[in-house]
């Protein structure tokens, strides 16, 4: 349940990135003790100047390198207090890379390991659930037909893809969905070998928008996924909607992902689960349309489109059978139901964080 539960001690690792961020504000809301990964100091620092109020409120700890000889062991020996939950969400998810297996498969595969390990051998009794922060890339079939609607996916799914086809073709989004499928599949076959006091939720969100908390200095600092979606609408990245097509169909907000987090690390129904996170479909022309009706003044700068046609010609994506999904996530909120933030506000929410950050 969403009830405080002050004392109980958190781990979360990559909590300067765009979701983190957010986790991390809930959890201090709701009274956790937590400790937070980042790469470096400058980082930690970063993370407090631009909230100031969290100071005294986390923890950080630095880890450099999830390649490197086990690098979380320190953590979980020197934590003042053991750790009672784990949230992990570092994980490679910039475009801009040259080596899909060394700098996202690799990185991604070996931090949930690594992580995994050290809570093994060095969390005391008191660590009771780790939550991966996974995707819903390692439910879905990158290979998916998307002239026509397939049986939607449910949480028994799994991404077929391997690095051997992302490397071959030189598609770094491929790379992003093998790293996520491998990360998630390597967590879960962890558990059925080592069988650790502690159980595993894996949470699933697809495209993740939303308004951001995280760091910010200048454009190159909206993350990846707001930056595709919605700011490369508006920074004359994209002079037209056609011939526009997005790698998935369906988003769920930032603040939907953080909640759900953090909601889950109490959540008995959460237990050995993957939890999908969709709010709904999302498109280059909905995103459009949704933008240059609700602000006049950025009406010039988003190509019109056509304001009908949702999806890009010929796409028609499969759905999500969401429903053992959304019963878990009801059984995390003390209201008993779960309702997703759709697509409007999230844009809308969006676009100001960036008007406000001076990033568009
Ligand atoms: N955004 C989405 O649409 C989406 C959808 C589904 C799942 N996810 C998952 O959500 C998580 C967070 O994503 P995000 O959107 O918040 O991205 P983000 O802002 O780029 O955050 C990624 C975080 O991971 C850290 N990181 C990246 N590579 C690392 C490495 N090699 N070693 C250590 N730390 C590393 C980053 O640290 P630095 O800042 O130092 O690089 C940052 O703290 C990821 O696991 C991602 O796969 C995201």
């Amino acid at each position: 349940m969403s009830t405080s539960r002050t004392g109980s001690h958190v781990l979360l690792t990559g909590a300067n990135g765009f979701v983190a961020s957010h986790i991390l504000s809930i959890l201090i809301e709701r009274g956790f003790t937590v400790t937070a990964t980042v790469r470096s100091q400058a980082k930690a620092d970063d993370v407090i100047n631009t909230h100031p109020s969290w100071k005294g409120k986390v923890d950080f700890a630095i880890v450099a390198d999830f390649t490197s000889a086990k690098p979380f062991d320190h953590l979980f020996q020197s934590a003042k207090t053991p750790f009672n939950y784990v949230i992990h969400t570092a994980s490679p998810l910039s475009f801009q890379i040259s080596d899909i297996m060394k700098e996202m498969i690799e990185p991604a595969e070996m931090g949930t390991t690594e992580i995994l390990k050290a809570a093994k051998n060095y969390g005391s009794e008191s660590l009771k659930r780790f939550i991966l922060l996974g995707s819903a890339v390692s439910v879905l079939n990158s290979f998916e037909d998307m002239t026509k609607e397939g049986k939607p996916y449910t949480e028994k799914d799994w991404n077929p893809v391997t690095a051997e086809q992302a490397i071959e073709r030189k598609d770094i989004i491929l790379g992003y969905n093998v790293s996520k499928t491998r990360a998630e599949a390597a967590a879960w076959r962890f558990m059925k070998i080592n069988a650790p006091p502690f159980d595993l939720a894996v949470i699933n969100p697809d495209i993740i928008i939303g308004p951001m908390m995280h760091p910010i200095h200048g454009p190159k600092s909206i993350n990846e996924t707001n930056n595709f979606a919605i700011a490369s609408f508006i920074d004359g990245t994209h002079k037209q909607i056609e011939g526009v097509t997005f790698p998935f169909y369906h988003f769920v907000d930032v603040r939907d992902v953080a909640r759900s987090h953090v909601d889950a690390l109490t959540n008995s129904a959460a237990a050995s689960q993957r939890i999908l996170l969709i709010s709904g479909i999302i498109s280059p022309q909905l995103v459009a349309n949704i933008i240059r009706e609700t602000f006049p003044s950025l009406r010039n700068r988003v190509p019109e489109g056509n304001p009908s046609q949702i999806l890009p010609p010929g796409v028609h994506p499969t759905g999500w059978d969401m429903r053992v999904s959304l019963d878990i996530l009801a059984k995390g909120t003390n209201e008993g139901s779960w309702n997703y933030v759709d697509l409007k506000t999230s844009v809308v929410d969006t676009v100001n964080s960036m008007l406000e950050a001076g990033v568009i």
